[in-house]
């Protein structure tokens, strides 16, 4: 059923509503409730390696490791992820919450140890067999005023978990390529 622009970025509890004919309007009634359990799979410790490009600097790698954690019941995961360049200098330092937003989409909101504080939100999500992929673009970006736009994919497959950052700013107007990286299940 064509809908507007929201049904492209429609969690998946709202695509099973919109495929009942039936209804004579999906959109009312409550919302189905998500839960943050959908993620569970991200939970513990990441490790592995990436690299980083962008027009404007020197290319550049870097060992990443990703801690994601849930307290009690809380519809909450908090992660912190911390990389260090090949000369072991510590690069990118960052600590946020995964949470769905009150329409029903995964936010991730973080800060960052330069001082930026970044909030994307979920534009795709698919679960597959082995994991899910999900991408998601920013609806906040603070204290860094080069910054336009981000966005970043993640892709889980078994205990394989992948991403990528790309980002527009000031200088490079279009979304390009910044970040990569693969980690393991520590
Ligand atoms: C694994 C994560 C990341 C690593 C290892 C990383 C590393 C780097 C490095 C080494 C540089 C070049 C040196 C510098 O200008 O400070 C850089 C530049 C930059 N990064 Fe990242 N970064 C990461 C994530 C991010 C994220 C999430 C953002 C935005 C939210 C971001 C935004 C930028 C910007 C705006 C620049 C400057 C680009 C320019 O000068 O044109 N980075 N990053």
């Amino acid at each position: 059923m064509p809908l507007n622009g929201v049904a492209e970025r429609t969690p998946e509890a709202f695509v099973l509503i919109t495929d009942f004919d039936d209804v004579a309007n999906p959109w009312e009634g409550p919302p189905m409730q998500r839960s943050i359990s959908e993620f569970s799979s991200l939970l513990g410790v990441w490790v592995g390696n990436g690299s980083g490009v962008f027009p404007t600097i020197k290319s550049f790698e870097f060992r990443d490791e990703i801690r994601f954690s849930r307290r009690g019941s809380e519809e909450l995961i908090h992660y912190e992820q911390i990389t260090f360049l090949k000369d072991d200098t510590p690069s990118h330092w960052e600590s946020g919450f995964l949470k769905f937003n009150s329409n029903g989409f995964l936010e991730i909101s973080n800060a960052q140890d330069s001082g930026r504080v970044e909030i994307l939100e979920e534009n795709s999500f698919r679960k597959t067999d082995r994991g899910f992929r999900i991408e998601l673009k920013s609806k906040a970006l603070q204290n860094d005023p080069r910054l336009r736009e981000t966005i970043r994919i993640f892709e889980l497959v078994d205990n394989t978990l992948s991403y990528s950052i790309a980002m527009a700013t000031q200088v490079v107007t279009e979304s390009t390529p910044h970040i990569r990286a693969e980690l393991r299940r520590s």
